[in-house]
């Protein structure tokens, strides 16, 4: 965990602050890779705390500073609205060092689609791809350009970036774009529906593509759920988890060391390498392939199919 202080804060775009996060003592930060993000801890009076994840937005090489963006959202828990009326410059916020969930590798042909908040992620990966010579090209879609941040940034990069935006009835041609996207990799951020859409596109095209999510959408209970088993292989304990309960929670009142930050499936602290048994994935973390193979799980929301799993904890 790291305190960092607040170096500056400045509007990005309308309801979009972006925030400069600098060591209190001007040590250098944790280096990072693009595509990385925080946990920023959200400590609040009198309510619980929250943990959310901004993606670094800045240039990796500047070990002085860490970069983020962060959209304001009316109908969350009060995270965002919560950073937005009360985080001021000087003042210290908590911070994970950064994790990177994108796993970025420059290849020759790339694609980048961003929706939204979705463009920061993305931000250091085309400077990456434009540093490496690579040909790419950023299909980035918003609701009206007040609200689409750092539009200025990106105008040096040309026509490699087309805009959408849908006041103007401007739509990304999602179909169109991955049938173009041929041997590239395509790599995207943003609203759950653009992913999903472009995931079914990709599927059927069998093009290469990575996103990354910042909510988990999946349901993380149901009436349905039943109890199973989790043996702990490194420490040979065996635990019961029931119904409403979690495998995070259990293995934690059993004191076994689990690491954990957002809790709700979404940050992929809590990966765990699965040894036995069936996980039914209910993160936001993993992609199709990866729930397929089933080699790890996120067991702050994961559950098991069957009645027992054997986790490498
Ligand atoms: S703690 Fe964040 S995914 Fe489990």
């Amino acid at each position: 965990m790291l305190t960092l202080q607040v170096a500056s804060r400045v509007d990005e775009a309308h309801g979009i602050a972006g925030l400069v996060l600098t060591d209190p003592q001007g040590q250098h930060l944790p280096e990072w890779t693009p595509g990385s993000h925080i946990d920023v801890h959200i400590d609040r009076p009198g309510q619980p705390a929250l943990v959310r994840q901004y993606s670094l937005c800045g240039d990796p090489a500047d070990r002085s500073a860490y970069r983020i963006a962060v959209l304001r959202e009316e109908a969350g828990e009060g995270g965002s609205r919560h950073l937005h009326e009360n985080v001021r410059q000087g003042q210290l916020v908590r911070v994970s060092e950064p994790r990177d969930l994108f796993h970025f590798v420059p290849r020759e042909r790339m694609v980048f689609v961003a929706g939204g908040i979705g463009i920061t992620p993305i931000l250091p990966m085309i400077a990456a791809a434009e540093a490496a010579g690579a040909e790419w090209v950023l299909h980035y879609a918003g609701r009206e350009p007040s609200t689409m941040a750092f539009g200025g940034h990106l105008e040096r990069y040309g026509d490699r970036v087309r805009v959408y935006v849908s006041s103007l009835g401007q739509r990304m041609a999602l179909p169109s774009i991955v049938a173009e996207a041929e041997e590239a990799v395509v790599y995207a951020c943003g609203p759950a529906r653009l992913l999903d859409a472009l995931e079914q596109e990709a599927g059927t095209a069998g093009v290469d593509l990575v996103v990354e999510r910042f909510t988990n959408e999946n349901v993380v209970e149901t009436e349905s759920d039943h109890a199973f088993e989790v043996e702990l292989s490194l420490t040979g304990r065996t635990i019961t988890v029931l119904p409403g309960e979690s495998i995070l929670d259990k293995v934690s009142e059993a004191g076994v060391p689990a690491p954990s930050s957002c809790r709700g499936g979404t940050c992929g602290t809590c990966e765990t390498f699965v040894v036995e048994g069936e996980p039914d994935h209910r993160d936001a973390v993993l992609n199709a392939k990866e729930r397929e193979e089933s080699e790890v799980m996120m067991i702050c929301v994961s559950r098991c199919k069957g009645k027992r799993l054997v986790l490498e904890l």
